[in-house]
């Protein structure tokens, strides 16, 4: 029923959009073709060769996945085999290999960003391709900045890295490099302006009782989308990313996938994307319509999951064979693809996919969706290799330490530890008790939904603090879990040497609902009713120490008044060690060095970023507007002069760091200009039939029933379409200027990867000394902030970070410099950056509020 009305939604949604006064996106066309710049070059001319031998359906083939649930990884396209080529592999998640067996359970995106530290991200993203690889995987579906982490309690931000552009960019693009160069695919997703749960689908949302047609349209301006949402981004291109993944809210009112300002301009021209573009599962919204927008593989390739009918596959074909879309926009689309396949070496590295997503058991269906084919489909292949001493690595390293009274760290011979709440133990039904980590039970390592993938085991904090209390032969520890039973809190709190109390709080994607939270958050306290276990340890123990898992922000500031409570950390999402990384921390094996990477405010409000849980345009698309600009997270904070329990970029250490001697120098470049020229002419990579009895299903094919093929069952286009609009006259449908195929304009702003070169030309190296001042060897996280000094500038941006380890005593010149883009404003006027006249000042310290060192930057000349 949606679907001939979808076919048109690019001109539906102008028309709405001028109807009743909504925010509209501007169309862009051509969708730009690919060139080869730069390090795409080889594997560019490989691609045209390759691409170059096929068929308009082997083309077709490439772009278009066979359906849900028909094959073994979440999404699989087509295959050549006249070339032998196999179909591609694609798989969750961001965090491992999902729905399999024998793979490792990395800390989450939001743990990385705790770090700061660019080369655990690099090697957390490395040990996470080998495990994709080893499973015969071609593109793993992450890493994530989208959501950025406009709102605390956005259900997905812990997949992603920080609400801090600078900061998720630089550990997105470290991410991408190690999933590279171990070989696999990455994918940069969501794109764009994912940034809430509530409405990201309509069907989603009718299944939760709201009567709305559309997704939820995040309107944002083009300075906002520039300076914040779209800066990660465009880290990840020029790290190389191979793929992106368009989202499913719209932008505008038009769908993240038929978004011609998103896909083509943004990504395509501006930052010269040269991987490709698929959608989300169930994002693809129309056929023409998303091929001119930009769009270059579907997923999982069926229209609606399951449903047989395809938006690509023999419409694909159909609209090229009757001149609807251009021959060269598909020889981009599998171009496109076959670039990014020869970048990473997939052609040296593939393995054969050796598992199932739809069952860990040995044997399933090869198409399970029809239970076709029963065959061997998991050889349980231990991808694991020795990945687990990274992970409890990145898992201590990212523990952040929020308050110490000088509890910490603990000698393991307290005479006497309780452990108290649920989170610190083990879940009833197990550690993949709950489908895709769909609920709250024991201690919390990881968020729910399809970020998610299965525990190989999972140390508990209640197993790791025995062992070394154990270890240590002295004191007595009891452990209490069950958060109900009031009386034994009381009871061994209140003799307790030490109480370690452990509270969490999760959230996850939008089609689970654990507890009412439909992916969103509905508040930021603690779950599990752990705030009453806080309340009896404290009342009864003055040395409680608390423990927060969790996947983001909660209400923390009564506790950190509250004179019983010694000490609090936050250990976030730490995967498969969780217990064996904590113990770590507090028994001071590793000195404390993470960082918060968001702000924590005393409630919702504080944050003024409220999330919509409640339609607002009827039954159309629910309307978000970004009207807070790029003020989220501290830079919202420091513009309100609202003082956060802990500001972004706070953490403590068992040591002391001294800031001194800062030193600013300009670095001589050539002015920034305009890039300018035009493209070549869109390649044609060999010709095609007209007749369309050239493209009817082979005679002997064995045709699996729901199966997405790229031929026609009739020679009557219309018939084969089964599109109850077919034929509708192309001027109702295709834009403007999006068939042709001439030489275009370079956009000011683009010319490179990334943007225009010019952008990243250094400008300025700026120096400081850290110094150890204290008794033990610790890491610190020196961190350049720059203040851009206009009237709509936040006093504050974080431009530069590095994670140091320092002896005591030791000093460490920190050098680092600025680049064109760090001092630059986006002028929607000139659709280009430039530096405004503003006096802006550098500023060196610990967090995003203790900036001890500041100087003026010099004008550039
Ligand atoms: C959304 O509309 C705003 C306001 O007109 C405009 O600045 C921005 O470029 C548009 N963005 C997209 C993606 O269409
Ligand atoms: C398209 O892919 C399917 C599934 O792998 C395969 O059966 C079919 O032969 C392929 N078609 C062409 C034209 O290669
Ligand atoms: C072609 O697309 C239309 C929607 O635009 C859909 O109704 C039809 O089922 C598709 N055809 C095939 C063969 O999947
Ligand atoms: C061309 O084919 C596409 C895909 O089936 C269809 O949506 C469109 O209506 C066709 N256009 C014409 C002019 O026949
Ligand atoms: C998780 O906890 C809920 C609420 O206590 C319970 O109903 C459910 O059975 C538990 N599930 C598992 C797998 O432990
Ligand atoms: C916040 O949500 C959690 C999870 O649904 C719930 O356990 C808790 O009671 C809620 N807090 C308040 C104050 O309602
Ligand atoms: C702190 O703990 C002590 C027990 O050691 C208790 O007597 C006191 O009331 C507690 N204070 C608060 C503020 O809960
Ligand atoms: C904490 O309570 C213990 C006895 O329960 C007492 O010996 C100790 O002095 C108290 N510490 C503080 C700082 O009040
Ligand atoms: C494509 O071009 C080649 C070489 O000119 C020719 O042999 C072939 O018949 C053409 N194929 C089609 C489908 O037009
Ligand atoms: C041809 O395909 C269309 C669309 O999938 C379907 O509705 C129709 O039944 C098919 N016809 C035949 C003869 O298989």
């Amino acid at each position: 029923m949606r679907l001939g009305w979808l076919e048109v939604a690019g001109v539906a949604a102008a028309t709405v959009a001028s109807a009743k006064d909504l925010a509209y996106s501007p169309p862009f066309y051509p969708s730009p073709w690919s060139n080869g710049q730069g390090e795409w070059a080889e594997a560019y001319n490989r691609a045209v060769q390759f691409v170059s031998q096929l068929t308009l359906a082997e083309k077709v083939n490439l772009t278009t996945g066979t359906g849900w649930m028909q094959e073994h990884c979440v999404g699989e396209t087509g295959s050549i085999p006249r070339l032998g080529f196999r179909g591609l592999c694609l798989q969750d998640s961001p965090l491992g290999v999902r729905d399999t067996d024998y793979v490792s359970a990395f800390p989450a995106g939001v743990n990385v960003a705790a770090t700061w530290d660019k080369k655990l991200a690099y090697l957390r993203g490395e040990a996470m391709g080998q495990e994709h690889n080893g499973k015969g995987v071609d593109v793993q579906l992450g890493p994530v900045a989208g959501p950025l982490g406009r709102s605390p309690n956005g259900g997905r931000n812990w997949e992603g890295f920080s609400p801090d552009p600078v900061l998720t960019g630089a550990l997105m693009a470290e991410t991408i490099k190690g999933m590279q160069e171990a070989g696999i695919m990455a994918c940069a997703k969501h794109f764009i302006g994912y940034e809430q749960e509530h409405f990201r689908q309509a069907p989603e949302a009718q299944g939760y009782g709201f009567d709305i047609d559309e997704s939820v349209s995040s309107n944002i301006d083009d300075k906002t989308l520039h300076e914040l949402y779209l800066w990660p981004f465009a880290d990840a291109v020029r790290a190389g990313v191979a793929s992106f993944m368009c989202s499913y809210n719209q932008i505008n009112n038009s769908y993240g996938c038929s978004n011609s300002y998103t896909l083509n301009k943004l990504l395509k021209a501006e930052l010269d994307f040269q991987g490709f573009v698929m959608s989300d599962w169930g994002a693809h919204h129309s056929g023409v319509g998303d091929a001119l927008a930009g769009l270059d593989m579907s997923m999982p390739g069926d229209a609606v999951m399951g449903n047989g009918q395809t938006f690509w596959g023999t419409n694909l074909t159909i609209a090229v064979v009757n001149g609807t879309i251009p021959e060269w926009r598909l020889d981009d689309m599998a171009v496109r693809i076959m670039a990014a396949y020869y970048k990473v070496g997939r052609d040296r590295h593939q393995v054969p996919i050796n598992f199932d997503s739809w069952t860990t058991d040995e044997y399933g269906y090869e198409h399970a969706l029809v239970g076709q084919n029963y065959v061997k489909v998991n050889e349980k292949v231990d991808v694991r290799g020795n990945h687990a001493a990274l992970i409890r690595q990145i898992g201590s390293s990212s523990i952040v330490l929020l308050k110490n009274e000088g509890a910490l760290p603990l000698t393991g011979c307290e005479k006497f530890t309780a452990i108290l709440g649920e989170d610190a133990g083990s879940a009833q039904g197990g550690a993949n008790g709950c489908s895709d980590r769909g609920c709250d039970n024991g201690t919390l390592a990881m968020g729910w939904g399809s970020g998610t993938d299965n525990f190989p085991y999972l140390v508990t904090p209640e197993q790791a603090i025995q062992n070394e209390i154990l270890s240590k032969g002295k004191g007595e520890v009891f452990a209490v879990t069950d958060n109900g039973n009031v009386d034994a809190i009381e009871q061994y709190a209140s003799q307790a040497t030490v109480s370690l109390v452990f509270v969490n709080a999760d959230s996850g994607e939008g089609y689970i609902n654990v507890d009412g939270n439909m992916g969103d958050r509905n508040n930021i306290t603690v779950w599990q009713g752990a705030d009453q276990v806080v309340k009896t340890a404290t009342a009864n123990c003055n040395n409680t120490i608390l423990v927060i898992h969790g996947v983001g922000a909660v209400e923390a500031g009564e506790w950190n008044e509250n004179p019983n409570i010694t000490a609090i950390v936050w250990a976030g999402l730490p995967g498969q060690e969780s217990g064996n990384s904590l113990v770590d921390v507090l028994y001071g094996r590793v000195n404390p060095g993470a960082k918060t990477p968001f702000t924590w405010g005393k409630d919702l409000d504080s944050y003024g970023t409220p999330l919509l849980m409640e339609p607002n345009n009827g039954k159309a698309a629910p309307q978000v507007d970004f009207t807070e600009g790029v003020f989220i997270d501290y830079r919202h904070f420091d513009k309100a002069n609202e003082t956060p329990v802990y500001e972004f970029g706070f953490g403590l250490s068992y040591t002391t760091f001294g800031y001194s001697s800062l030193y600013v120098q300009p670095i001589p470049t050539a002015p920034y200009g305009p890039a300018s020229g035009q493209t070549k002419e869109a390649p044609s990579l060999g010709n095609y039939s007209t007749d369309y009895s050239d493209y009817l299903y082979p005679d002997n094919i064995d045709k699996i029933p729901l199966y997405i093929y790229p031929w026609l069952n009739s020679t009557d286009p219309k018939k084969a379409s089964a599109d109850p609009h077919y034929g509708l006259k192309t001027e109702d449908y295709v834009p403007e200027g999006a068939t042709d195929g001439s030489p275009q304009s370079i956009l000011p702003a683009g010319g490179g990867p990334g943007g225009n070169p010019g952008l990243y030309d250094e400008v300025y190296r700026v120096s400081a000394i850290i110094t150890n001042t204290g008794k033990v060897l610790g890491d610190e996280v020196p961190q350049l902030y720059v203040s851009l000094g206009g009237p709509d500038d936040p006093k504050v941006v974080l431009r530069s970070f590095d994670r140091i380890t320092l002896a005591p005593g030791q000093q460490f010149q920190w050098t680092t410099t600025l680049t064109r883009r760090d001092i630059s404003n986006w002028d929607p006027a000139s659709q280009n950056w430039f530096v405004s006249d503003y006096p802006k000042t550098v500023y060196v310290g610990s967090s995003s509020r203790k900036l001890p060192l500041q100087a003026p930057l010099p004008k550039l000349p």
